[in-house]
């Protein structure tokens, strides 16, 4: 073979080899220097001196450019959701539970996607109850192994797919419905992908393809990606249970692991009915640091998940320094409602000092709402827990949630919503 041939073909398949993002930085001494905007500081340069001035102009005008730039905004409602009436089971989990099951539609789109809020709340309880509502990655009828629940399609990447029956209960680890239960707390849930199936070009079977205007086929470059789309299911599951009279709507917390965690982080921050915001492991794109160079980039997000922010977000691909708001910002939307912030030692590429540190530096925010937050910034060791208005901890292992995290969450909703 003429060499030049076998230049070519070497040059080809080290294209195809080459890493789409640079690789991440592990290292501490090579974090570099960075500096945080002041989320007290309006864009005239003004400083914030009330909470009313935070109120009426400071939040307003970072809400808006968090959703310019990041996750997009959401078109205007009113949103014409059809809910079914559920399918109630009195007697679940051996008793402990009230299950319904019901499912959300958009009008006009009856062959649109069709979106199953699950619910199990305590049986026997007195009053209405304070809910605890997150997305789940698998489906339905994998938070818990009871053997009821109805299973419908999941997706797997582009392909639509049957759950197979063992996939029941696969993440109940994940979600201990018996703990919430215990706390006196119902859980809420959906599989995320029946909002919006989680691909690139999955936006076509989901919610935002419905609200295009007229020649559409792309959000236009500050409208919501996917990640909005999900907090939108969010809203529209907390509609429903604004008239549910078995469930106190105003102790609604939203909850979410990883790239749900960003969702939850987002759904909160945009729809203050939420009463409080648990972000797991949420990482870059939720609560760490952006311009921290640790673990994930916003190229990596940019990269690998296209279809997750808007199309703003790409102008910061490779240019952080550039972003003009961080992820304290974006947490501080959040204040004073109780917001916790939880990472894992092992999960790096989510960078738990960042997400300390987001959560650290949204304190500011809450203490001029007469709030308390982190009060110190050295970051807590394993297992020790930081909880005031603003709560934070480490646990060890990985990027997961466990029974460890419930217990910690499950304390503080109970301690914030029995005020
Ligand atoms: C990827 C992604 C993260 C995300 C995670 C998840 O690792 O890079 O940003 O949080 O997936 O959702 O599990």
């Amino acid at each position: 073979m003429k060499s030049v041939a076998v230049l070519s073909l070497l040059c080809a398949a080290a294209l195809a080899q080459a890493p789409k993002f640079r690789a991440y930085n592990y290292d501490e001494s090579k974090v570099g220097a960075y500096s945080l905007p002041d989320p007290l500081q309006l864009a005239s340069g003004k400083h914030v001196t009330s909470a009313k001035i935070w109120k009426t102009q400071r939040r307003p005008e970072l809400l808006k450019l968090i959703e310019a730039q990041m996750f997009g905004k959401t078109p205007a409602g009113p949103w014409h959701v059809t809910y079914s009436s559920p399918v109630v089971e009195n007697a679940a989990l051996g008793g402990k539970a009230i299950r319904k099951q019901l499912t959300m539609s958009i009008e006009g789109h009856a062959d649109g996607p069709q979106i199953h809020l699950l619910l199990y709340l305590p049986a026997n309880a007195k009053k209405p109850v304070p809910v605890v509502l997150g997305l789940n990655f698998s489906g339905n009828h994998t938070v818990s192994l009871d053997p009821g629940i109805e299973m419908h399609e999941v997706w797997v990447r582009n392909k639509k797919q049957l759950p197979a029956p063992e996939s029941r209960g696969t993440q109940a680890e994940q979600w201990q419905v018996e703990k919430i239960l215990a706390a006196g707390m119902g859980l809420a849930t959906i599989y995320y992908s029946e909002i919006e199936p989680d691909y690139v070009g999955g936006m076509k079977e989901g919610v935002r393809s419905l609200f295009f205007r007229a020649g559409q086929t792309e959000p236009p470059p500050d409208e919501w990606g996917a990640i909005a789309a999900w907090a939108w299911g969010l809203s529209r599951a907390l509609d429903y249970m604004e008239k549910d009279k078995q469930i106190d709507a105003r102790h609604v917390a939203v909850f979410g692991h990883s790239r749900l965690g960003k969702t939850a982080v987002w759904a909160g921050a945009h729809d203050t009915r939420f009463a409080a915001v648990i972000s797991n492991n949420s990482g870059e794109g939720g609560a760490a640091i952006s311009k921290r160079d640790y673990g994930e980039t916003i190229e990596h997000l940019n990269v690998a998940f296209p279809h997750w922010f808007c199309g703003n977000y790409k102008q910061y691909t490779n240019h952080p320094e550039n972003l003009p708001f961080d992820a304290h910002e974006l947490l501080a939307l959040i204040a004073p409602r109780p917001l916790y912030v939880a990472s894992a030692e092992e999960d790096r590429g989510s960078d738990p000092r960042g997400e300390f540190l987001g959560a650290l530096h949204a304190g500011p925010v809450y203490e001029l709402m007469g709030k308390k937050g982190l009060g110190t910034d050295q970051m807590p060791g394993l297992h020790q827990p930081i909880q005031h208005d603003v709560a934070y901890h480490v646990r060890a292992g990985k990027h997961d949630v466990t029974a460890y995290d419930w217990e910690q969450y499950l304390a503080f909703l109970k301690q914030h919503f029995s005020k």
